[in-house]
């Protein structure tokens, strides 16, 4: 099934300007990519030497012995932090800001360097007086502010292992991710603005731990300041941990396996149980740091901004470790893009001098909805570049972007990747045209195609599977806890040729870009989140009015998806407006804002095939007015 069907516009090309490519880091796409496939692992053994300092180097770039369980880097040692932090403080980035942080209700904050260092070296010590050591899950819950980056950081640090959960999820997404990740340890915040509201993540925690009792401590930052409920003995502020002896500005980094084990980041499948993503400490940070610097062009004098949530995987690549691997100063905002008014974000670019913005096309398509004279009111004159996210972006988002923001002046650098894959692999750089709507080509050292079901290359225009064709370093290296998924969700219909499952339908143009069109499994893309059809519908059946619910993605102008929820109920119960906001309430509340459906219908079968598998694609036709296709598999 396909999400977002859009048809390409033709020969529609942008040049870069001859300004960026003179000053690009690479001058040469075409040459660099040609070079990078004549010998892979030579390319990333470069990269991963002149981007980083290794402990110890490494034996061996790859090894493929137990394929697909993939070792990067086999025998190096490393810890992501030294890079991100602890070698900036031995050289003049010490002074240099790592983070200016503004808060919805206009907080302030910035941290150097050398600042942000001591905060994670306070806070590791913090951990590990709570019995935190390597190889331990600690699950973090927090808004965008600046403890969110101590916390992960400070984990990594101790070579303990974090699992940031999104703040807009609610009670059984987050009692769920703790339960698969075994967390003891939680960190989190009385709360967060958004909207000019509370977002209440103390309330969350505790009614989560009751649900997944294997959590017991919990680290609270002070955030907004409301009353919240701390449980004697359970329940620490951080503020206060920070200030005991134990707190020492010192802490040794843990020194690290390669392919030891750096975060879970749990993301939606095909079943209702989320899929812990797992990362690691060596080939992550070479690929992150790599193409951040290439894709983005980032120079020391950046002043960086990616919008996206820590709680994302485009936070922990590209707001986290990506732009401190590489010295960056970057942005944090905590709030909405629109409060209090649609020019917030322009107001951020101009008070703060921001160069580089990257963000999601339903982002772009939110502000765009209020009209250019927001953004004309402010000036944008320091922005050189672009960068979209999460979904396709539709060609007059990107004409929008590129006129109304950029000002004519600016690439937009469209990545296509996803939280498996770690970092980007499809994406331009400013040696690169473009083509609104296209990620372009792929990342010197990554092997893309789009094939037919035999494995056969796709001719150009024809639909077909994406898939990667060699492994890359920045690869997810398991489920955690269910190795057997990892390789049956990614490894096993192209299982013949080694070729990874990116579960997304693309086509090629002829000049070889590629075009990806949307998610063809049971993921949906609701404004540029990730939601698991199977996670919606259970949340709707736990509700007691539900017998069966079946969920699906409706193409919507500015979220790019909304989801559409057909429902049976049981015995005693009626249909009514009433019980479909009961059940949106009930959604909003156990999964969390972004999983809400559109629109619910009562009604009294779904359609299914004989095997008793639901046809989604029946129920979207239906939802669009389309012809219902193929449904000689449908039941009686
Ligand atoms: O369908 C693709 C879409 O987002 C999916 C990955 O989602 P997630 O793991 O949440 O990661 C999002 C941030 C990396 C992909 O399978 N997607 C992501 N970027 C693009 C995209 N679709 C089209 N163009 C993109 N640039």
């Amino acid at each position: 099934m396909t999400e977002d069907v859009f048809a390409p516009p033709i020969g529609e090309w942008y040049h870069p300007s001859e300004e960026l490519l003179k000053a690009a880091h690479v001058q040469d796409y075409d040459e660099v990519y040609r070079r990078s496939m004549e010998d892979v692992e030579a390319f990333w053994a470069e990269r991963a030497e002149s981007l980083l300092e290794w402990y110890e180097k490494w034996d061996q770039v790859l090894d493929a012995s137990q394929a697909p369980f993939y070792k990067w880097f086999v025998g190096g040692k490393i810890n992501i932090v030294h890079n991100a932090l602890d070698r900036h403080t031995k050289t003049w980035r010490r002074n240099k800001l790592a983070i200016i942080w503004e808060g919805e209700d206009g907080d302030k904050r910035t941290m150097s360097y050398w600042r942000l260092w001591q905060e994670v070296n306070k806070f590791a010590n913090v951990l590990k007086s709570m019995g935190v050591r390597r190889g331990d899950r600690v699950t973090i819950y927090m808004g965008r502010i600046p403890e969110i980056i101590v916390a992960m950081l400070a984990c990594a640090k101790i070579g303990a292992v974090h699992s940031v959960v999104y703040g807009g999820f609610s009670e059984q997404a987050l009692a769920t991710r703790i339960e698969d990740a075994q967390s003891r340890v939680l960190v989190t915040a009385d709360g967060s603005w958004l909207r000019g509201k509370i977002v209440p993540l103390k309330d969350v925690v505790d009614e989560a731990i009751h649900r997944s009792p294997v959590v017991d401590t919990v680290i609270v930052v002070k955030r907004t300041g409301q009353n919240v409920n701390m449980v004697q003995g359970r329940d620490y502020w951080y503020h206060d941990l920070m200030a005991l002896p134990i707190a020492s500005r010192q802490c040794p980094t843990e020194v690290m396996d390669a392919e030891d084990p750096l975060f879970i980041l749990y993301t939606s499948g095909t079943t209702g149980k989320p899929k812990g993503v797992l990362h690691t400490h060596g080939g992550y940070q070479v690929q992150v740091s790599a193409t951040l610097q290439w894709c983005f062009d980032l120079k020391e004098e950046d002043r960086y901004w990616c919008a996206a949530d820590p709680g994302w995987i485009t936070g922990h690549s590209y707001i986290v470790y990506g732009p401190l691997i590489l010295g960056a100063t970057s942005i944090l905002y905590e709030g909405a893009p629109n409060f209090p008014y649609p020019d917030r974000w322009w107001r951020i670019v101009e008070e703060y001098g921001v160069t580089i913005l990257y963000t999601a096309p339903t982002a772009i398509r939110g502000l765009m909805r209020f009209g250019e004279a927001w953004p004309n009111r402010r000036d944008l004159s320091t922005l050189r570049l672009l960068g979209s996210v999460g979904e396709p972006i539709n060609p007059e988002a990107w004409r929008w972007y590129y006129t109304a923001i950029g000002k004519e002046r600016c690439p937009i650098i469209d990545t296509w990747w996803q939280t498996e894959t770690g970092a980007f692999m499809i994406a331009p750089m400013p040696s690169v045209s473009l083509k609104p709507g296209s990620a372009t080509r792929p990342f010197p050292g990554i092997k893309v195609d789009v094939v037919r079901e035999d494995g056969t290359s796709c001719a150009t225009g024809e639909d077909g599977d994406l898939v990667i064709q060699a492994p890359w370093p920045s690869m997810l290296r398991t489920v955690y806890g269910d190795p057997q998924r990892y390789v049956d969700q990614y490894w096993t219909k192209y299982a013949k040729f080694g070729w990874y499952l990116a579960g997304d339908t693309a086509r090629k143009d002829e000049d070889g870009y590629i075009w990806v069109i949307g998610r063809n499994d049971d993921v949906i893309k609701v404004s540029g989140y990730r939601l698991g059809t199977a996670e919606v519908e259970s949340g709707l059946v736990s509700h007691p009015s539900v017998a069966e619910a079946a969920v699906i993605g409706v193409p919507d102008e500015v979220r790019g998806n909304v989801i559409y929820a057909y429902c049976i109920l049981r015995n005693g119960y009626a249909p009514s407006l009433a019980l479909a906001d009961q059940l949106k309430a009930h959604i909003r509340h156990e999964v969390g804002p972004i999983a809400v459906p559109e629109k619910i219908e009562f009604v009294d079968v779904l359609p299914k095939t004989r095997s008793g598998k639901i046809m989604r694609r029946v129920l979207k036709a239906r939802a669009m007015g389309l012809p219902e296709g193929d449904t000689s598999t449908l039941e009686e």
